[in-house]
């Protein structure tokens, strides 16, 4: 059993979040993950490209970035030229004729798709063999803010996703988790297909933050 664990800079100090993102990297993080957020698809206003283009050079793990946007086909070139790596789009937010532009403006600069789902949409919602996803992102709180409590209704969902990962054998394909992860979920949550973790409060609002990312990563597998 492994799993990567992708801090989330949603729970960082906004202040100081280039030296947050560094700060995650030593630690040992695997990816950054970066929540965007328009105030419309989520009831909150986050960060824009600019932060993306700023911690690009700083660190080398991929950048992570979770697209909450009503109109995600807008914003997507600015974000992959700002450096995201992972670009992921909610399966309520698009059409056919959305994701596709999406996924060659993706392709075009040779990131990856993913596509994510609120706790309550189920993933027939997107026929992915219709697409080239790199990532599923199962999400289990509801888009907004850091801290909520884990929903755990959506594991049969973390596991139907990674039934995917084993049909598409000759493809890596991801599957993220995000939303309320923390020491008491994160076996459970590998046990049944995750492949990444999105962690915001359980490692950022600790005291020990070093600790509580490195106690995280050792649950789901790591020798650090
Ligand atoms: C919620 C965001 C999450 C959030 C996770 O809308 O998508 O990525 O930052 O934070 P925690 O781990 O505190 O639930
Ligand atoms: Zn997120």
């Amino acid at each position: 059993m492994y799993a990567k664990i992708a801090p989330s800079i949603l729970s960082a100090d906004h202040g100081d979040m280039t030296a947050e993102a560094v700060r995650a990297e030593q630690w040992g993080a695997d990816w950054l993950h970066v929540d965007i957020m328009d105030g419309k698809f989520a009831p909150n206003l986050t960060f824009g490209p600019g932060l993306v283009k700023a911690i690009r050079p700083k660190v080398a793990i991929p950048l992570d970035c979770h697209l909450m946007l009503a109109e995600p086909e807008k914003y997507v070139e600015r974000f992959v030229e700002a450096g995201a790596d992972y670009v992921s789009v909610h399966a309520e937010a698009v059409t056919h004729t959305s994701l596709s532009y999406i996924q060659d403006v993706i392709k075009k600069y040779n990131r990856k798709l993913g596509i994510a789902f609120k706790p309550a949409t189920p993933l027939s919602s997107v026929d992915l063999k219709n697409y080239d996803v790199s990532m599923m992102l199962i999400m289990s709180v509801n888009p907004g803010f850091s801290g909520q409590k884990f929903l755990p209704e959506v594991i049969p969902k973390v596991r139907e996703a990674s039934k995917n990962l084993s049909a598409k054998s000759n493809r890596h394909l991801e599957i993220e988790v995000d939303g309320g992860v923390d020491l008491s979920n994160a076996r459970l949550l590998c046990e049944n297909g995750a492949t990444v973790l999105v962690a915001g409060n359980s490692v950022f609002a600790q005291r020990d933050r070093e600790a509580a990312f490195k106690e995280l990563k050792r649950l789901v597998g790591a020798s650090i």
